[in-house]
């Protein structure tokens, strides 16, 4: 039985592995750069440091086979990504240049300039927190995205966090058809593309309770 449990830092291996082989909208960006740590280092590792109670893994025979991280306020995390989080990390790699091209340039420009900027937009003031959530490939629809979903929302609302928001790339209807089963609709944000907007309560009355996989922490 697959279980789910805090993310820990001796799981970064495989969830960066994971990161990367989805972060193409839902698709493996592997062939597409020479820094492997680097899309991790925008949309995975943040969390776990930031907000390390909002980070699980769904693990099956002993190895992290997909995670969903998150912040419980985005402004928060926000500043502290732009902060502190971007020049640390971003001594890691070439420095960002004006016009990005290429897929390594783009998020080199991302993780230096635009983070902030993409994160904290009007409209998202009933959803505070935001989310990551990635399976290996050979994991998808077998339910873990919606177990991990489920363990999220129980944790935002424990924290006392009323809603959550995701950005979804346009071209991953696989993504958005998942979202839209767990509950999330549109929100209205200005100058949205090329990423869809969504966000949901975290009340979560509105979706069946299954017991397909063990909890812990
Ligand atoms: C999106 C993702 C997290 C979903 O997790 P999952 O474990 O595959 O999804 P589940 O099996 O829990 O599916 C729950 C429901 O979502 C919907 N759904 C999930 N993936 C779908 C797909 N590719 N096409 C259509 N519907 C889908 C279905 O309604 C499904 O219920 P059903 O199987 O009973 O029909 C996973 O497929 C993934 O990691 N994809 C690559 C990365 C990605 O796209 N991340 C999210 C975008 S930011």
């Amino acid at each position: 039985m697959a279980a789910i449990r805090l993310h820990r830092d001796i799981d970064l291996d495989e969830t960066r592995r994971i990161c990367v082989r989805t972060a193409n909208s839902g698709q493996d960006s592997t062939p597409m750069t020479a820094f492997p740590d680097l899309v991790p280092d925008i949309f995975l590792v943040p969390y776990t440091v930031h907000d390390p109670d909002l980070c699980f893994v769904v693990e099956d025979g002993g190895r992290a086979v997909g995670y969903i991280v998150g912040c419980a306020d985005t402004v928060r995390f926000a500043t502290w990504f732009r902060d502190e989080w971007a020049p640390l990390a971003g001594r890691k790699y070439p420095q960002p240049i004006e016009s990005p091209q290429s897929w390594d340039e783009l998020w080199t420009y991302c993780l230096h300039f635009n983070s902030y900027p993409r994160m904290v937009v009007p409209g998202i003031e009933d959803y505070p927190s935001h989310l990551h959530i990635d399976l290996a490939p050979e994991f998808h629809r077998l339910g873990l995205g919606r177990e991990l979903m489920l363990t999220y929302l129980k944790a935002l609302r424990t924290a006392g966090v009323p809603g959550v928001h995701v950005c979804v790339s346009a071209q991953n209807p696989g993504g958005l058809k998942y979202y839209d089963s767990m509950g999330f609709r549109p929100i209205e944000v200005p100058d949205p593309a090329p990423v869809v907007w969504l966000g949901r309560s975290t009340d979560i009355s509105d979706l069946i309770e299954t017991t397909m996989v063990s909890r812990a922490n």
